[in-house]
């Protein structure tokens, strides 16, 4: 399994991949074609062979991101994937510069808060009801 920057003829592979998980952000096709290209995204794949098995998507402005989608696949959950996919993202944030990084999660997704937790974040604020019934954990980390 490799960690690769995505290319944008993978939109639609990863848009596959994105509608497996229901608590991905749901961009679709399109949503990955826009994102892929702006100098303010980083976008990164785990590539097993020519699929993708889960991508990671965050952006930045000087020293602040923002982890903005994140996914992998139920047939490769649970094998570290998507540790080795956050530490890879926030590797290349801070070789850019970044010094902090946050990012929105329902209080209810217990894998993603347990994955992100594990790599340092912690809650700073909650939104209330901002997914329905559940509220948004704003999460961060400074690098
Ligand atoms: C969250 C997600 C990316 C985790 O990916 P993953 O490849 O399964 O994660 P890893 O295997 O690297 O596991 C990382 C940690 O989370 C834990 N974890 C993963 N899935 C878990 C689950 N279902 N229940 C409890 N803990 C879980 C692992 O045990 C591991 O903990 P450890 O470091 O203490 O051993 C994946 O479940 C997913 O795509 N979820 C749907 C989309 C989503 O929620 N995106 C984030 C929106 S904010």
């Amino acid at each position: 399994m490799q960690i690769l920057p995505a290319s944008l003829k993978q939109a639609a592979q990863l848009a596959r991949l994105e509608a497996s998980q229901p608590l991905a952000a749901g961009w679709g096709e399109d949503g990955f074609k826009g994102e892929i290209p702006l100098p303010c995204a980083v976008v990164l794949t785990a590539q097993e062979g020519n699929e993708p098995a889960g991508f990671i998507c965050a952006r930045y402005a000087v020293d602040a991101a923002e982890i903005v989608n994140l996914a992998v696949h139920p047939l490769f959950t649970r094998q570290g994937i998507g540790k080795k996919l956050l530490q890879a993202v926030l590797q290349r944030l801070k070789a850019l510069g970044v010094t902090s990084v946050t990012l929105e999660v329902n209080e209810a997704n217990a894998p993603a808060i347990h994955l992100y937790t594990r790599a340092g974040f912690s809650v700073l604020d909650r939104r209330k009801a901002f997914y329905g019934q559940q509220d948004a954990l704003l999460m961060g980390v400074n690098l």
